[in-house]
């Protein structure tokens, strides 16, 4: 082989590693009273550079446990979580995190609260200030900068916490269940408006939902968890086109996916 093709090899490699790579994790907890919840049997799962992947599955099935995991900010009992092949943890400029409780500093305005994790990473301010300008824009809370948490509905803090996971531009987003407290209307356009970030800013997406419609309108693979100690049960491959606009959820196509999902989350329901 020449020097040339060797070459092109080496440079193809990085592309084709995973982002991340669960191998084998188990997370068991220990209770207050001393017992042990086993939260996750072993899991397996990769999430490739650039892809989506949505977990959905009964709830107290280890969804967050999982994505927690992932971040590194809960070490597994067993087994291992790897970054681009590496055994190491994903370090904070990688990643961005939604967790399912917006949890925003009460003392800090929401502008603040947004740029907080660039504030820690060190980024110029000249830079944050107006991408959270962007980002506040982008999640319909452009008039909200200066308020403070409190002053905002549930669903609006939701909002922030997502303009908040994006402000240092990671390639990792980890989400969960991110549209929880948004109204059906507004969680329409997130959801479309996360397809357009995703595919512009060419981010990879470990996104948990109960919404199957949504797993599938986002989604490159769903993954079908079981009830506690939960594994994984299926993984559906979402074969639509790339390009989503909301007339796709009316399509028989989108529907026959749905109906897949729902029959396998039903079967594994106990
Ligand atoms: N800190 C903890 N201590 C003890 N048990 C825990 C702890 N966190 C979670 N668990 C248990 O682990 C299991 C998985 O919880 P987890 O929050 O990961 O589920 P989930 O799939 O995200 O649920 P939901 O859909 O309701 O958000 C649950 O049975 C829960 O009671
Ligand atoms: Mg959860």
């Amino acid at each position: 082989m020449s020097a040339a093709a060797d070459h092109a090899i080496a440079e193809a490699l990085p592309d084709s590693m995973p982002l991340i790579s669960v191998h084998g994790v188990s997370k068991t907890y220990a209770t207050r009273r001393g017992g042990k919840v086993l939260a996750i049997g072993e899991v397996n799962l990769e999430l490739a550079q650039q892809e989506f992947v949505s977990l959905i599955g009964p709830s107290g099935c280890g969804k967050s446990t999982l994505l927690h995991v992932a971040s590194g900010l809960l070490k597994p009992t067993t087994g291992q979580v790897l970054v681009r092949g590496e055994d190491r943890p994903i370090r904070a400029e990688e990643f961005g995190m939604v967790f399912q409780d917006a949890v925003l500093f009460p003392w800090l305005t929401i502008r603040q609260n947004v740029e907080m994790p660039a504030q820690v990473l060190r980024i110029p301010k000249s830079v944050y200030r107006s991408r959270s300008a962007e980002l506040l824009e982008l999640v319909g809370l452009g008039n909200f900068g200066d308020a403070y948490p409190r002053e905002l509905s549930g669903g609006m803090q939701q909002r922030a916490a997502i303009a908040r996971s994006l402000i240092h531009d990671p390639e990792l987003l980890l989400m969960d269940e991110p549209f929880g407290a948004v109204d059906a209307i507004t969680r329409e356009a997130l959801n479309i408006e996360l397809q357009r970030i995703r595919t512009v800013a060419r981010k990879s997406v470990l996104f948990v939902t109960h919404s199957i419609a949504e797993a599938v309108f986002l989604s490159d693979r769903v993954v079908v968890m079981s009830a506690r100690p939960s594994q994984i049960r299926a993984i559906i491959d979402i074969d639509l086109p790339a390009e989503r606009g909301p007339e796709m959820i009316e399509s028989p196509e989108f529907d026959s996916i749905v109906r897949k999902i729902h029959r396998e989350l039903g079967r594994h329901v106990h």
